[in-house]
């Protein structure tokens, strides 16, 4: 089975074909960096127009890519949500007309399960079950994942996400949007100890919190800007004490949850999940509490269209092989109310839930 998978949540085109056979076959990825950059953050309207004006050559781009005539696909995948509603509404519109022009089914993606299957994608991919880690601009999760479709929020952020403070600290600091990449990089150059920022909610459950972290950071840079001492380095070390603390708190939560749900292993993503200090501190606490940590190489961490398309192929079987009119687009919309794909009901062990997608890409 062949599957153009189309993703339009936020700021990020991405569009890519997966073949249930061969794997991930073309992709494209257009980033909406320069248009937002000038207002420090993603602006919804400009968004969307940048999709609508994207989407149809990357498409175009891909098919030639892999030699693929329109006719040949038998899906076409789409982010419905969560996200922005107008950028969601334009990938969905998009793929729901190419779906019912070419009578083929369109199929909704929820952009947390693309995620979280990312790491599918990869050689030797991790079976179920396991804990995710989703940590992205707008999501701070803990999964727990028994298989696919079968998902169970085990922690959440009470406020900010992880990558949202990584974004507003890295404004604190005067630095370009994305805010995210900027931070990390500075941090680099950093002395994590100088600065002994809060571990919220530290040994606490594994719900997690990030907004007073972000305020002990702005208290700290203003005092050291009235002392007049906001030098280069001491936005380093401020930028990697930061940094040390969400990683060191996201630790910590991973390690519980490992625990508390007998999983013995951690699948990381979501564009945090790309941050080098956080996956060399996970894989540490892995080897030190022996739980297995696997991670999407960072290009498939951050939003693409590559995770929607595996997870349209794994979930095509479950919508109506007629194309229907019509979109979903959910700006709002929990892991939770995901259940299995239809095929996958008697999918009981890893391995058998794996070959699901196979299997039901067979019988299209
Ligand atoms: O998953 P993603 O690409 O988009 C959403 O679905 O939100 O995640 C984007 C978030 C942004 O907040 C960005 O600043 C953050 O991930 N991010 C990083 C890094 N790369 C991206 N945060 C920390 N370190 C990084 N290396
Ligand atoms: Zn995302």
């Amino acid at each position: 089975m062949l599957v153009l998978g189309i993703e339009t949540s936020c700021d990020e085109t991405g569009v890519a074909l997966y073949d249930t056979r061969r794997g991930l076959v073309a992709e494209a990825l257009a980033t909406q960096t320069a248009i937002h950059a000038p207002f420090g953050g993603v602006v919804p309207e400009l968004a969307s127009r940048d999709h609508i004006a994207k989407l149809a050559p990357m498409v175009r781009h891909v098919l030639a890519q892999a030699a693929i005539e329109p006719k040949d696909l038998d899906a076409v995948a789409y982010t419905a949500g969560p996200g922005l509603i107008g950028a969601l509404m334009v990938g969905g519109a998009f793929a729901a007309s190419l779906a019912y022009g070419l009578g083929i089914p369109a199929v909704p993606v929820h952009h947390m399960e693309g995620h979280l299957l990312a790491a599918m994608l990869e050689p030797n991919p991790p079976a179920f079950p396991f804990v995710a880690l989703l940590v992205s601009g707008g999501h701070s999760l803990l999964v727990d994942v028994a298989g696919l479709g079968r998902y169970r929020i085990v922690g959440a952020s009470l406020d900010d996400a992880a990558g949202e403070a990584f974004d507003k600290v890295a404004r604190l600091l005067a630095l370009p949007y994305p805010g995210g990449p900027a931070l990390a990089a500075l941090a680099e150059r950093g002395d994590p100890e100088r600065f002994a920022f809060p571990r919220p909610l530290k040994g606490q459950g594994l719900d997690m919190s990030f907004s007073g972290l972000k305020t002990a950071v702005r208290l700290a840079i203003e005092a050291e800007r009235d002392a007049g001492r906001l030098t280069d380095e001491v936005r380093a070390d401020i930028a990697a004490g930061f940094q040390a603390a969400v990683v060191d708190t996201l630790v910590d939560k991973c390690r519980l949850a490992i625990e508390r749900t007998g999983r013995e292993r951690l699948i990381v993503a979501g564009g945090v999940g790309s941050n080098r200090r956080l996956r060399a501190a996970l894989d540490d606490a892995g080897r030190e509490h022996g739980f297995e940590v696997r991670y999407p190489r960072p290009a498939l961490c951050t939003d693409n269209g590559a995770m929607i398309a595996y997870a349209g192929a794994c979930r095509a079987a479950s919508v109506p092989a007629e194309p229907a009119p019509g979109i979903i687009a959910r700006p709002r919309w929990s892991l939770e109310e995901l259940e299995p794909p239809e095929i996958a009901s008697t999918a009981r062990t890893p391995s058998a839930a794996r070959r699901v997608g196979r299997s039901a890409a067979r019988e299209h």
